[in-house]
């Protein structure tokens, strides 16, 4: 089977001209450098909690996803090491942008509003603490880098690029899907501070939601019950494995190989945590 795209986490194969096959690895990368060891059971993690949420926003937008029975894929996806990891997808044009709702002042965003600059041409009202709640999410897209790291955009250039229309027709989308599973997550203890989409056309220029959605490589997740403004909170995401590489710094840079297997393990459990949460 040819294989289209090695990400940093998955391996995309080409089924068809309309069909393709993601198989979601357990590999795990960290300031865009992929790590040399993998977090075991990551994948099946990312796959069964994106899963979960194609099918609780199916109502909200279509998707991609055709199938996750291995039964439906061509015969070498029937094999123990792509089970529970492997989904069968529809075939699509992804746009060339990240569509990121953020629903809490943090990370690239605080920075800017800390130095009063504008995000994505919202210019922010004062007075929010890091991590605060804001008054209503809001839509921080960027491109999708083929090289280097993405860059923020404004909405009006999304529209520049696929029409008003559309653009605002994804507003609605990206807004009502992290209202929707926000409020989902919440009540499941945990707080959906930002996350990430891609949308894809179809040959016949029908719109749907692609990649993965709502888990924690494409989302920052936060636990409600140690959740406190004015402080970074603890995220079930790879802030384990960020942390180590920022404190353990060599004359080189980080030290993507090295990080201690115990940081590893302990990051699959957060993983796991997270998919017991999401789906009881
Ligand atoms: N339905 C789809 N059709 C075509 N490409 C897709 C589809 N869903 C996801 N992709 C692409 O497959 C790749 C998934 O691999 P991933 O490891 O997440 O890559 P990245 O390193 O870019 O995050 C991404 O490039 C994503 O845009
Ligand atoms: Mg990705």
């Amino acid at each position: 089977m040819k294989k289209l795209v090695s990400g940093k986490v998955r391996d995309v194969y080409e089924v068809s001209d309309g069909e393709l096959v993601i198989v979601t690895t357990d590999r795990i990368s960290a300031f865009d450098v992929i790590l040399p060891k993998p977090v075991e059971g990551k994948g099946k993690v990312l796959n069964a909690i994106s899963l979960f949420w194609f099918d609780f926003t199916g109502d909200i937008v279509p998707n991609h996803i055709l199938s996750a029975d291995p039964g439906d894929m061509p015969e070498v996806f029937r094999k123990p090491e792509f089970e529970g990891r492997t989904v069968l997808v529809k075939r699509l044009e992804i746009l060339p942008f990240e569509f990121i709702v953020r629903g809490y002042m943090f990370g690239n965003m605080w920075r800017a509003y800390s130095r009063n600059e504008e995000f994505c041409g919202h210019r922010i009202k004062d007075g929010y603490a890091l991590a605060e709640k804001l008054d209503v999410p809001i839509l921080t897209p960027s491109t999708k880098a083929h090289t280097g790291h993405d860059e923020y955009i404004s909405f009006g250039d999304v529209g520049d690029a696929v029409g008003t229309e559309r653009a605002n027709g994804l507003k609605e989308t990206c807004l009502k899907l992290y209202d929707a599973c926000y409020r989902y997550a919440y009540g499941k203890g945990i707080i959906i501070a930002d996350t990430k989409f891609e949308f894809g056309l179809d040959r016949d220029g029908n719109l749907f939601l692609a990649d993965e959605i709502f888990t924690p490589d494409s989302s920052r997740f936060w636990s409600l019950a140690e959740y406190r403004t004015g402080v970074s909170p603890k995220s079930y995401d790879k802030q384990l494995v960020r942390d180590w590489l920022l404190n353990n710094q060599s004359d080189g840079g980080m030290r993507f190989g090295s990080v201690p297997d115990d940081i590893l393990k302990k990051t699959a459990e957060i993983y796991g945590e997270c998919l017991k949460k999401i789906t009881g």
